[in-house]
């Protein structure tokens, strides 16, 4: 089985480059599925979801060519006067995150079949805000042999409330409404960087968004949308990830590429541990010399602490100084994370939705297995500040949201190596 091995003990010093956010790929890709012509995109990670969600819009009747440089992709999407409308299981089920295709078809050609992604690692995701929203814009929406199918003769605007702020129902029902017929206005709306890059992509094409970047997007449709050039944000989790790591190993890391502004808390939290911040041009800069002081996190919709940092900050707080308490409000499962790190001798206790974590000087290196991406790369700086060695198993998961990780690793001076092993048996 391959592994990530990691030896215990470097101080991660250098500068990382951040390339575009994993969680903007798959819904800039399907907008392209709204304007028909050549869209083209860059700086997108070159990471595996490029190449599914090139699959399924290439199944969707769109042509699409890739170029990479080995860190960045940059696709060319050549979409058709009317999309084919059924996206299929074996495509869906690599990345639940391709339901963000059912608005943008929806809006095009009235119908939509998506197959439901189904289960997931990290906990339940239900998609009933994405339904109920399509559903007042005038959809009829039902489930019927593991396909979402959706009709609308004409979508109309509709004002909408969401439960929660959901990032994929605020994006679903964002790009439908852009070509309905009237105004949208999506309350309680997600604000993530990533749905500020798609806004700002969707008016590029033509779109008529107000209240970018807030909790009240009103969206007025448009009869048609023209093609554009975008490039992706750059990636705030995986910025935020070399932070965490940074603090953890007592390192000096400068982060280029990275807007500081879109990890205000995570790195208000890590100044509180001892860190000296520098906000930079064009990055941020994150240097510790003491062993971290522990702090408290509570997963929250941006601008909160993100869910997708939250690995990250319990491996740092397992070394730090004091008892933390982490609280999990957006996917229960990612605590699963605490029983792989508890292998390596972390105390952390779970209860429901909270974790305490009381910081220890020393973790202790031993074989693990990530349980997805942000899991992963939490359990590789345990292995960082852990004694021995490490070995980290289902890498393909890191691989899915970290271009190069164990190369950038390398530079910043850690002891990492992608190997073969038998620790983990047949
Ligand atoms: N939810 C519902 N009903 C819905 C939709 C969501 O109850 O109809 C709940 C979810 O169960 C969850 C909460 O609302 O408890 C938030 O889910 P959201 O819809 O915001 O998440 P998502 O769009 O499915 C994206 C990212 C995730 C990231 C979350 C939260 C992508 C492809 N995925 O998921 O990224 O954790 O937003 O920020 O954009 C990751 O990168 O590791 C990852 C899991």
């Amino acid at each position: 089985m391959q592994v990530l091995r990691v030896t215990g003990g470097a101080r991660l010093a250098g500068t990382v480059d951040i390339v575009g956010a994993k969680n903007s790929v798959l819904k800039l890709m399907a907008a392209a599925l709204l304007a028909p012509g050549e869209t083209t995109l860059g700086n997108l990670p070159a990471i595996s979801d490029v190449h599914i969600m090139r699959q399924l819009l290439e199944r969707l009747g769109c042509e699409v060519t890739e170029t990479t440089d080995g860190a960045t992709d940059a696709v060319r999407i050549l979409t058709p006067d009317i999309p084919l409308s059924e996206a299929p299981y074996e495509l869906v089920r690599k990345i639940r995150g391709s339901i963000c295709v059912l608005g943008p078809l929806l809006a095009r050609t009235g119908h939509a079949r998506v197959a439901v992604p189904g289960g997931d690692a990290i906990g339940s995701r239900p998609l009933d805000m994405h339904f109920a929203g399509l559903e007042r814009m005038g959809a009829d929406i039902r489930t019927e042999h593991g396909y979402v199918v959706a009709e609308a003769r004409e979508l109309r605007g509709a004002p909408i409330w969401l439960d929660f702020p959901s990032v994929g129902a605020t994006e679903n029902i964002m790009t439908a409404a852009v070509l309905a017929k009237g105004t949208t206005v999506i309350d309680n709306a997600a604000r993530e960087p990533e749905i500020v890059d798609l806004c700002t992509m969707l008016v590029n094409m033509g779109a008529q968004i107000d209240g970018i970047g807030s909790s009240t997007l009103e969206i007025t449709g448009v009869e048609a949308l023209r093609p554009t050039s975008h490039d992706a944000v750059a990636d705030r989790i995986v910025a935020g990830t070399w932070a965490m790591a940074a603090v953890a190993t007592r390192g000096d890391v400068t982060v280029r590429g990275a807007d500081a502004a879109h990890l205000q808390i995570a790195l208000h939290k890590l100044s509180r541990a001892g860190a000296e911040i520098e906000v930079l041009a064009n990055g941020f800069r994150v240097a510790m010399d003491d062993r971290p002081k522990s702090f408290d996190v509570v997963t929250l919709p941006y601008p909160g602490l993100a869910t997708d940092l939250q690995p990250q900050a319990i491996a740092l707080l397992a070394v730090a100084d004091g008892v933390s308490m982490i609280t999990e409000n957006l996917f229960e499962a990612r605590f699963m994370f605490c029983d792989e790190i508890a292998r390596m001798g972390a105390d952390v206790r779970t209860d429901g939705h909270h974790a305490v974590v009381r910081g220890k000087e020393r973790l202790s290196g031993a074989p693990v297995r990530a349980t997805d991406i942000r899991a992963g790369v939490g359990l590789v700086i345990a292995g960082l500040v852990a004694d021995g060695i490490t070995e980290v198993a289902e890498v393909h998961h890191i691989d899915r949201g970290y271009v190069r990780f164990e190369e950038q690793l390398q530079s910043l001076g850690a002891q990492v190596e992608r190997v073969e092993s038998d620790s983990f048996g047949a």
